[in-house]
């Protein structure tokens, strides 16, 4: 067993509120492409899937007076990388993720693009940040529309919890000790 699954992630009142926002379609996706992806390049699987699944957290509301999502003004000002970092940190501290772990999740979503940064990323990603990234914009779509499809939580929950079976099938493989020992 690892210590926090996918499915404890989801159903924590922290992530369902802020995934309502940035799309838990999205979430779920990014987190099952994360997942392939890392384990086609020998990346933590699990780490993967996790920054994947938490990865757009920190997304604020960009709403005009109209209701209409004010993609230019997000564009120019958001931070939600920064604000979904600090946010996953610490729900995945409070459920008893491993410190390392947390980390290096942590850091996979402040990293997980450079829209927000004076500089680009571009060579200088660790792996698991270059899958996040990787999972994240295989299903982006123009003008963020990949955050309006919908997905049904129990539909969710299903897929995440598959998707948790496949972590522990490989990390069985590969003989990962995933219970924190202390
Ligand atoms: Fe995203």
């Amino acid at each position: 067993m690892r210590n926090v699954t996918l499915v404890d992630l989801f159903k924590h009142h922290i992530t369902r509120k802020y995934l309502r926002r940035s799309g838990v379609h999205h979430a779920v996706t990014a987190a099952n492409y994360a997942f392939e992806i890392a384990l086609e390049r020998g990346v933590d699987v699990d780490q993967a899937s996790k920054a994947a699944l938490l990865h757009d957290i920190g997304h604020y509301e960009w709403y005009t007076n109209d209701g209409e999502w004010d993609y230019d003004d997000y564009r120019q000002n958001d931070i939600h990388a920064i604000k979904g970092a600090e946010r996953a940190h610490k729900l995945l501290i409070r459920l008893g993720e491993d410190r390392v772990a947390a980390k290096q999740i942590s850091v996979a979503i402040l990293l997980h693009t450079d829209s927000y940064l004076p500089f680009h990323l571009d060579g200088k990603q660790t792996p698991l940040q270059e899958v996040v990234t990787l999972a994240d914009n295989k299903d982006e779509q123009p003008k963020g529309m990949h955050h309006y499809k919908q997905m049904e939580i129990s539909e969710a929950i299903r897929e995440l919890h598959q998707l948790d079976q496949k972590i522990d099938v490989v990390y069985a493989k590969e003989n990962i000790p995933n219970e924190q020992s202390s």
